[in-house]
């Protein structure tokens, strides 16, 4: 699989994510599962009533690994970034948290997600967010603009994760706080995983070792970088989610605990000093 390779998988995976129109949000059977709704699934997240109270229809598609905006401690008048927003989740959280005088920017390279978090930005009247086509590896931001970056569940689809960390480096001003969630391999995975690009759109093979995830952020400038909380993976959202399948394919898992041993979710917080 070339880089190329993979960019162009995640970016058909999730332009189909993007163009599926059930919301998953209504109180009908879920799209996640026979029992779970997305917003269950982003409370066992972390994301409290309220939080999914606050943000528009149509947002949560249930794709993240974690709650990066409950620990970014937003201030009113803030810069906010999320990488790979994809239907814009997290930025409209963090655009209440930052207030009218903040501003939330949120970088996406599938421009059906885009066309999908804009929608839903123009219907809910929100006015300091704004959607930006582009790679997280070559972002369309200016240096040293950003207060907080925030991203969800979206550094593992990266083939170049250390370019990543650099241009999230460039644009955070000094001070700067980086809070991402994230998937990372804890032991290797077996080798049908690792070679399968099913996979790696479904966010488990392209995750990084969890120390050199974490070696990445330091050789990129960063200072404290601390895994602030580690959650077990959980392959259901993967497998037994329409929405899911449809990033992922037809991916087979065999020996699903064997895997999930394998993986975490964490949260993790780093310094531009
Ligand atoms: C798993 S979804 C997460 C979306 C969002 N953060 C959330 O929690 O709802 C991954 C998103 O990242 C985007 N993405 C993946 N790789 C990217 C890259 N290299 N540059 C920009 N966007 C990327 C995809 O288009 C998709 O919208």
């Amino acid at each position: 699989m070339t880089k190329e390779d993979i960019r162009k998988s995640v970016r058909e995976g999730y332009a189909k994510v993007a163009r599926q129109q059930c919301s998953c949000c209504g109180p009908s059977p879920s799209c996640c599962g026979s029992t779970e709704t997305v917003d269950t699934i982003a409370q066992k997240l972390g994301y409290s009533e309220e939080d999914l109270a606050e943000i528009p229809e149509g947002a949560n598609l249930g794709l993240g690994c974690g709650n990066p905006v409950a620990l970014a401690s937003l201030k009113p008048g803030e810069t906010v970034l999320d990488l790979g927003a994809g239907p814009g989740f997290d930025c409209f959280l963090a655009a209440r948290r930052v207030g009218e005088t903040g501003k939330v920017i949120g970088v996406d390279m599938t421009p059906e997600m885009l066309t999908r978090a804009r929608e839903t930005a123009r219907k809910g009247d929100i006015r300091n967010v704004e959607f930006r086509l582009g790679e997280i590896e070559h972002l369309p931001v200016a240096d040293n603009s950003v207060d907080v970056i925030i991203s969800n569940c979206v550094i593992n689809l990266s083939p170049d994760k250390p370019q990543v960390f650099r241009e999230a480096f460039r644009v955070l001003k000094p001070g700067g706080r980086l809070m991402i969630s994230d998937t990372v391999i804890l032991r290797p995975l077996p080798e049908f995983l690792q070679q399968s690009v099913e996979a790696w759109v479904g966010c488990v093979s392209g995750a990084m070792r969890k120390q050199e995830y974490i070696d990445t952020i330091e050789a990129a400038g960063f200072r404290d970088v601390q895994i602030v909380k580690e959650t077990p993976f959980s392959l259901d959202c993967v497998l037994n989610d329409p929405m899911a399948r449809a990033v992922a394919g037809n991916l087979q898992v065999p020996a699903r605990k064997e895997v999930e041993d394998r993986l975490a979710s964490v949260l993790i917080n780093a310094i531009k000093r």
